[in-house]
């Protein structure tokens, strides 16, 4: 394939390489001359594993060329990956001065262009720089329609400084965020071949993963070093207990707990958490991200509640109670802190969970109810019916299989259904669906 890369700093010029090495013409772009004058001569514009000796071989078999002159570049490739810097703004913001020029650029080197082209931005993007600003500047630039005369698609960059080349032959998987086939075929012919899966998502999609990923791996340092600091003032060892922590792939490292809900809660999260954060101020130590995580959990808490304020409605009815669905325990819950928020605006509150009535009957929970919630104790009801029948809004809060399903069946059209335990919407529910985040 003929294919264009503007900006040859690391994602680019490793791309250039990797790509001529795989075959494919490439044409190199960068507002650089000193970038362009390394590459001609068969250097490398970049510090990288494995490039030195990469970069003299694809020069050398005349599968590379390099230009300022982006017009060119656009006439001689069928395909053009979107490489330039990003950074940061002084106030945070991402400065996306040199991508908005350069998308000016392609769309009036595009004009002369009478074949579809496709740009493939690979640079990291704010979700909805695509679609809301790069394709609007491309198509006014051009006087041309996307989807139709050229196509834009994101395709977020996995590799890492220092193992770049390594990781462009092995990436955790290839992303691809399109509005039509047309540049999934191009990318699949690109990365096809890869020794991973390939998906398809929205540009939005796409462009949003990239920065969970890297938010994602910010976290996982800070945990491993906060956990570390905490560590070296009891006198453990940082390494055994991170390796430790590794080791379980049931609960740690694997798909458990990463999924969208509510918030957390029980009888061991948060009193847990708040004993690690009293050890660490009794030495000393500063954990701000472990500190975050209960803030943000009551966060989390106040949207769901805002949700339920949001609906307009006076009259809730909450189905489940308990920290989690299949336990009675109230300790902690959050649905019981949401009940006493909605209680605290004024509205009225009626509650069903099938497993608080069954233990209340037991006399398991009873005591603990009649202690600590009274005010709440006298609002569960043992009839979903009831509950259902007397609310306007009815608050998800458990995913009982058998409770959800009768919710399901007796929610009616004038009701909203707020679902905080991702029970989702079935087909031939009367009433008006909210999810939580979704
Ligand atoms: N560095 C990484 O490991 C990495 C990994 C994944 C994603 N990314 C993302 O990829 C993008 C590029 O990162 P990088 O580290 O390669 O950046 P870089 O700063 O090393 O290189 C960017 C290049 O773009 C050039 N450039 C600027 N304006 C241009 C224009 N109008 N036309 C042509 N070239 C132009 C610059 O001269 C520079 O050579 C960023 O958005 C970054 O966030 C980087």
């Amino acid at each position: 394939m003929n294919i264009s890369i503007f900006g040859l700093g690391y994602v680019g010029a490793v791309s250039l390489a990797c790509l001529a090495r795989d075959g494919h013409h490439v044409v190199g772009v960068d507002v650089d001359p000193a970038k362009l004058k390394l590459i001609s001569d068969g250097k490398t514009p970049v510090v990288e594993e494995g490039m030195i000796e990469l970069m003299a071989k694809v020069v050398g078999s005349g599968l590379v060329s390099v230009t300022t002159d982006a017009a060119q570049a656009l006439r001689d490739s069928e395909v053009s990956l979107i490489c330039v810097g990003t950074p940061s703004a002084a106030n945070g913001s991402q400065d996306q001065s040199a991508v908005l020029r350069l998308a000016e650029q392609l769309g009036v080197a595009l004009r002369d262009i009478d074949r579809p082209h496709t740009f493939v931005f690979r640079s990291t993007l704010v979700p909805g720089t695509v679609e809301d600003v790069l394709r609007p500047i491309l198509e006014k630039a051009s006087g041309k329609q996307e989807g139709r005369d050229f196509f834009v698609c994101f395709q977020p960059e996995f590799l890492r400084e220092g193992s770049s080349i390594r990781d462009y032959d092995h990436p955790p998987f290839t992303i691809v965020g399109a509005n039509s086939a047309e540049p999934v075929a191009r990318l699949k012919q690109l990365f096809g071949h890869l020794p991973c899966d390939f998906h398809t998502t929205s540009v939005r999609a796409a462009e949003t993963v990239k920065y969970c990923c890297n938010n994602f791996h910010a976290l996982k340092i800070t945990f491993a070093n906060e956990t570390a600091r905490l560590c070296e003032v009891l006198g453990v060892n940082p390494f055994e207990v991170m390796d430790l922590v590794c080791r379980d792939t049931q609960l740690n490292i694997s798909r458990a707990y990463m999924k969208p809900g509510f918030a957390f809660g029980g009888s061991c999260l948060p009193k847990d958490l708040r004993a690690t954060l009293y050890l660490a101020k009794q030495h000393d130590v500063v954990l701000p991200m472990h500190a975050g995580i209960l803030a943000s959990n009551r966060v989390h808490i106040d949207h769901a509640v805002d949700k339920v304020l949001e609906s307009g409605r006076r009259r809730v009815g909450m189905v489940g109670l308990a920290f989690k669905t299949g336990t009675d325990d109230l300790r902690e819950s959050p649905l019981v802190t949401v009940a006493e928020r909605l209680i605290g605006k004024g509205l009225s509150l009626l509650v069903y969970d099938p497993e608080v009535h069954l233990s209340s009957l037991l006399g398991a929970n009873r005591r603990f109810i009649e202690e600590h919630l009274p005010h709440i104790g006298a609002l569960v009801r043992s009839d979903l019916e009831a509950v259902v029948a007397e609310s306007d809004v009815l608050l998800i809060g458990s995913s009982d299989k058998r409770t959800i399903q009768e919710v399901k069946r007796l929610a009616r059209a004038d009701q909203i259904v707020v679902d905080l335990a991702n029970v989702g919407e079935s087909q031939g529910m009367a009433a008006q669906y909210v999810g939580l985040t979704w």
